[in-house]
């Protein structure tokens, strides 16, 4: 499986520490990339994906991903013919190289250059590892062997009995606009969105720290923002202004979604995990759970893939969910809901490229979570180098930072993904 040329790495970024770095993406996890129904075997499918161009074909019923590059000349392998049908290999438009997708791209064959042609077994297609699960395709990005899938996938998502609904989209900006979208934003950007017309919602919520817990089917580490602690305000007098936010009679339904646990996952507002991804409990309506990813396209797109997970007993709350789902869940919360964030996501990135950056602040209490998780990629993105996180362990004892609260449970250990 460890079938990546080191010289087919994208160049470093520009940047102090993992997450400036990061502009394309977290490099050595598995990624949502497409749904199995988006992968076909006459003609392969192209993707932009962590700075690659990648295509994805399916070869007896697996899928196989690679780059959208012949190493012969460079023509698009997602223009590549199927001619040998049985066997698991593409052959590229221009010349004819046909490489082995089971045999890490093996060059095998040079069509226009006769059987006995001397380049087979000399070059090499870009390929990278890829798995089904759940109607889901995901893509290792990274160096050498992967990780276990179940790494990097929630387990609850994996589990026999969830049912996972998905759809995904380009969305302009950066991934790390998005993954750290504050948790201010919410009492104000999405309180007229039509999904949450009728629901109380806070006009502010205080002391939102953010603390560490075990992922409670997989044992990876989530971020989350503290229960505890989380006291919403449903209004308060702004001296020489008024009182916020004004009180709507149809604002009926409490504030349910949230606070309630589900599935044995108690958190209240978003938890994130490496390497990027955003877990909601309760959407998008009761007793489903959101996971969405920021999959970086390239430095200027991301793909918004959101999945979630639902838990029906028996036909008639199949029924039930599936009705929820597509009448409200999906037109309301999913797409009309979520399409809010687009614009300010988009926003915060070009504020970035014409300013140089636009840091989460302290002085800005909420933006402590995303503070956070800035922190956490820093120090814990897997396959690192540990150079920086080295000085930052220094900066902040030098500093005296407050060190993150330790993992929830007393662990001892450094939090990993
Ligand atoms: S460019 Fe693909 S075979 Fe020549
Ligand atoms: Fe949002």
């Amino acid at each position: 499986m460890a079938n990546e040329p080191d010289n087919l790495d994208l160049p470093e970024q520009p940047g102090a520490n993992v997450w400036e770095r990061a502009a394309t993406g977290l490099r050595n996890y598995w990624y949502p990339v497409c749904g199995s129904r988006d992968v076909k075997t006459r003609w392969p499918s192209r993707f932009t994906r962590l700075g690659y161009e990648i295509a994805i074909v399916r070869r007896n019923g697996k899928p196989y991903a690679f780059l959208d590059e012949c190493p012969h000349r460079g023509y698009t392998l997602s223009d590549g013919k199927y001619e040998f049908p049985g066997s698991d290999t593409i052959t590229c438009r221009l010349h004819g190289m046909t490489f082995d997708l089971a045999d890490r791209g093996n060059c095998v064959a040079v069509l226009t250059d006769g059987p006995d042609s001397p380049a087979v077994g000399k070059f090499r297609l870009r390929t990278f590892p890829a798995e089904e699960r759940k109607g889901v395709v995901w893509v290792w990005f990274g160096r050498g062997a992967p990780a276990p899938l179940e790494e990097d996938v929630p387990g609850l998502v994996l589990q026999d009995d969830t049912l996972v609904k998905f759809r995904f989209r380009t969305v302009e900006g950066n991934w790390r606009n998005h993954s750290t979208q504050d948790a201010g934003h919410f009492p104000t950007l999405h309180r007229d969105a039509i999904g949450l017309l009728f629901s109380q919602i806070q006009g502010y919520a205080v002391a939102r720290e953010p603390d560490y817990a075990r992922d409670p089917y997989d044992g990876a580490v989530w971020l989350v923002q503290r229960n505890s602690s989380h006291q919403p305000i449903m209004q308060a007098e702004y001296p020489g202004l008024g009182v916020w936010p004004p009180k709507r009679l149809w604002r009926k339904m409490p504030r349910g979604g949230g606070t309630v646990p589900l599935k044995g996952v108690d958190s209240r507002g978003g938890a994130f995990r490496l390497p990027g991804i955003l877990r909601v409990i309760n959407f998008p309506f009761k007793a489903g759970m959101l996971y969405e990813w920021y999959v970086a396209e390239d430095a200027d797109h991301y793909t918004y893939f959101q999945l979630t997970c639902h838990f029906p007993r028996n036909p008639l709350s199949w029924l039930y969910t599936q009705a929820w789902y597509y009448l409200w869940g999906r037109p309301m919360r999913k797409i009309r809901f979520n399409n809010q964030d687009r614009k300010p996501v988009a926003a915060q990135w070009r504020y970035w490229k014409r300013h140089g950056a636009n840091p989460p602040t302290r002085l800005y209490r909420p933006d402590e979570f995303n503070l956070a998780i800035i922190d956490h990629v820093n120090r814990n993105a897997r396959g690192e180098s540990s150079a920086w996180q080295e000085a930052e362990a220094e900066r902040r004892a030098a500093l005296a930072l407050e060190a993150l609260p330790s993992i929830a449970g007393g662990s001892d250990d450094e939090p990993q993904a």
